[in-house]
């Protein structure tokens, strides 16, 4: 592992003065992976984590293990583990030598229109785009697994779903911040707010958890005892598709028992790009995370930014600049591309160096001055990510959500299910942001059955042609740059995988204009970025990567420590 540690056979003088001859491990870097020789499986639960490393241990694949690991944590991460959302898989399969990806991102319901959000006034209504039925995508998450497992991975439905059964049947030990979110005033307010939702994470009375008690999801776990039987049939067309569309009908949703027919993941060819030869394969459109990935890296590694350092002020100032071209390209040019023709020239390098010119090392670009950019012609072709790594050298990248941490807050009665409300990733009006703050266009209008954009960007980055690095995150608008950040760091800064997702990140999205730091940068840093001109927004963490590096024979794992609970755990 790069600069990991050296192993130095050295003679040691012992406080007594007798030599003594065991080996030192002197290491560089205060932050440690997990390693292994048999494969890896990081997410933001250890215990999720676990199932998953037993699947590889049994001797299931990649994609077996990541499947039992998505339903796990469907179980135990209940703020973004779901069946009730969607998201997007990357898996690369060692003997095709080939990734495929995954789009089993929510659809609109067909009844939604452009307007689904506004008031009579015209005006765009939070509660209705966030916290109602009609917030609710078409879940693609059953769908998706489902089609990974059957399509890729070599276990059964009912083998991998198994535990995840257990664990909503049995119960599982609530952790401190699951306890702690449940009974903050906001969360319980949002999750009692159906009787079926009371009943799935408060005790009777309304009395909250303790950590260390054991959480039971029983009708969740009747859910997931219906795939198991009837497979993702019992979801689109069974028992649970029935008691969402009652659910729909009773209190305003606009799901019907057709949309759940229809609704198909979508198989697509990755976004690859290159940064100093490395090969960077990533999601592609519904998800803007790929594509802004790469062009951003494209754009970043025309500066030194080694020689310049990991968190120095001109390697911040120049990575904000680069953000805010991006997302300030994605206002305007991204969305469905089954609805709109995106221009994939977004990741053109001579775009790149088109956008760079205008970059000044000294001077701040104000955002006004930005505007989307015209592409050039394509020439080349509360969300939680989790990835794994097995020892056959096939690898999975997954980050799926309901959006919000627990979505909606709606619970479908019967089914212990929260649902997604990902129809607020649309753009609901030109110029009003969405719930990240974001702006969109006619790119990202609502449409009946289009995919809402989102930002998720499961990576997995190539060394001489083999899988090298997985990684992916959480955190809304705020995840491409999350990504970027922790492959640079590994990439460019030298940081062994651990360090790399430790270390703290920034963020710029061109609009609101303000640079977002975590704790952890220096005060002479900030005070110079501030001089600079830079208005800063002390930051709550940022993301949550969970990510592998294979180097040799070994794979290291690394857990974000900003989500307690998550794990690395080898087989
Ligand atoms: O798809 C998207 O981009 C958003 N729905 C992701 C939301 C998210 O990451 C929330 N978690 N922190």
């Amino acid at each position: 592992m790069k600069g990991y540690c050296i192993i130095i056979f050295a003679c040691l003088l012992s406080p007594l003065g007798v030599v003594s001859e065991l080996p030192i491990i002197e290491y560089k870097s205060i932050h440690h992976p997990v390693i292994s020789k048999t494969g890896m499986v990081v997410s933001q639960r250890e215990i999720a984590s676990k199932v998953g490393a037993e699947i590889l241990r049994k001797g299931g694949n990649a994609v077996d293990a990541a499947v039992a690991t998505g339903l796990a944590l469907a179980v135990v991460l209940p703020r973004a583990g779901n069946i009730g959302g969607g998201g997007f898989m990357l898996v690369y399969l060692k003997d095709l030598d080939k990734t495929i990806a995954i789009d089993y991102r929510e659809k609109a319901p067909k009844a939604a229109y452009r307007d689904l959000f506004l008031d009579e006034k015209g005006n765009y209504d939070r509660k209705k785009a966030q916290f109602s039925l009609l917030s609710a995508g078409v879940p693609g998450t059953v769908a998706g697994l489902h089609l990974a497992l059957i399509k890729y991975g070599t276990m059964s439905w009912e083998e991998v779903i198994e535990p995840a059964i257990t664990l909503a049947k049995d119960g599982f030990p609530i952790p401190h911040d699951l306890a702690n979110i449940l009974a903050s005033e906001n969360y319980k307010k949002r999750l009692t707010s159906t009787a079926a939702g009371s009943k799935s994470f408060y005790k009777k009375g309304l009395k909250n958890y303790v950590a260390g008690e054991i959480l039971i999801q029983k009708d969740l776990a009747w859910s997931l005892g219906q795939l198991k039987d009837f497979g993702p049939k019992a979801f689109y067309e069974g028992e649970i598709a029935k008691k969402i569309v009652q659910e729909m009908k009773k209190n305003g949703g606009l799901i019907t028992l057709q949309d759940l027919k229809n609704y198909r993941p979508v198989e697509r060819e990755p976004v690859k790009g290159t940064y100093r030869g490395y090969d960077i394969i990533s999601m592609p459109p519904a998800s803007s995370g790929g594509i802004h990935l790469i062009q951003m890296l494209n754009m970043l590694e025309q500066f030194p930014l080694k020689d310049l350092g990991f968190g120095s002020a001109k390697t911040i100032h120049l990575m904000a600049e680069v953000m805010k071209r991006a997302y300030s390209d994605r206002s305007k040019h991204l969305g469905d591309m089954d609805f709109y023709a995106v221009p994939f020239g977004l990741m053109n390098k001579d775009y790149a160096s088109k956008l760079n010119e205008k970059i000044s090392i000294d001077q701040v670009t104000p955002s006004k001055d930005i505007n989307p950019g015209d592409p050039y012609p394509y020439e080349s072709p509360d969300t939680t990510h989790f990835s794994v790594m097995d020892k056959y050298g096939n690898v999975v990248s997954n980050t799926y959500t309901l959006n919000f941490s627990y979505g909606s807050g709606i619970v479908i009665p019967g089914t212990g299910m929260l649902i997604n409300n990902e129809m607020d990733d649309f753009s609901s009006k030109p110029g009003v942001p969405n719930g990240y703050g974001l702006l969109g266009s006619e790119a990202n209008s609502i449409q009946g059955d289009k995919r809402p954009l989102s930002s998720m960007t499961p990576t997995i980055i190539f060394k001489d042609k083999n899988p090298y690095f997985v990684l992916g995150s959480p955190g809304g608008s705020r995840i491409i740059t999350t990504v970027l950040q922790v492959a640079l760091n590994v990439m460019e800064h030298d940081m062994n995988i651990a360090q790399a997702v430790n270390s703290p990140r920034m963020h710029h999205q061109w609009l609101p204009e303000v640079l977002m730091l975590e704790d952890g940068f220096s005060p002479d840093t900030i005070e110079i970025l501030e001089d600079k001109g830079y208005q800063i927004y002390p930051s709550r963490t940022m993301g949550s990567v969970q990510a592998i590096v294979k180097e040799g024979d070994y794979f290291y794992g690394a857990a974000d420590p900003r989500r307690p609970d998550s794990g690395a755990v080898a087989p």
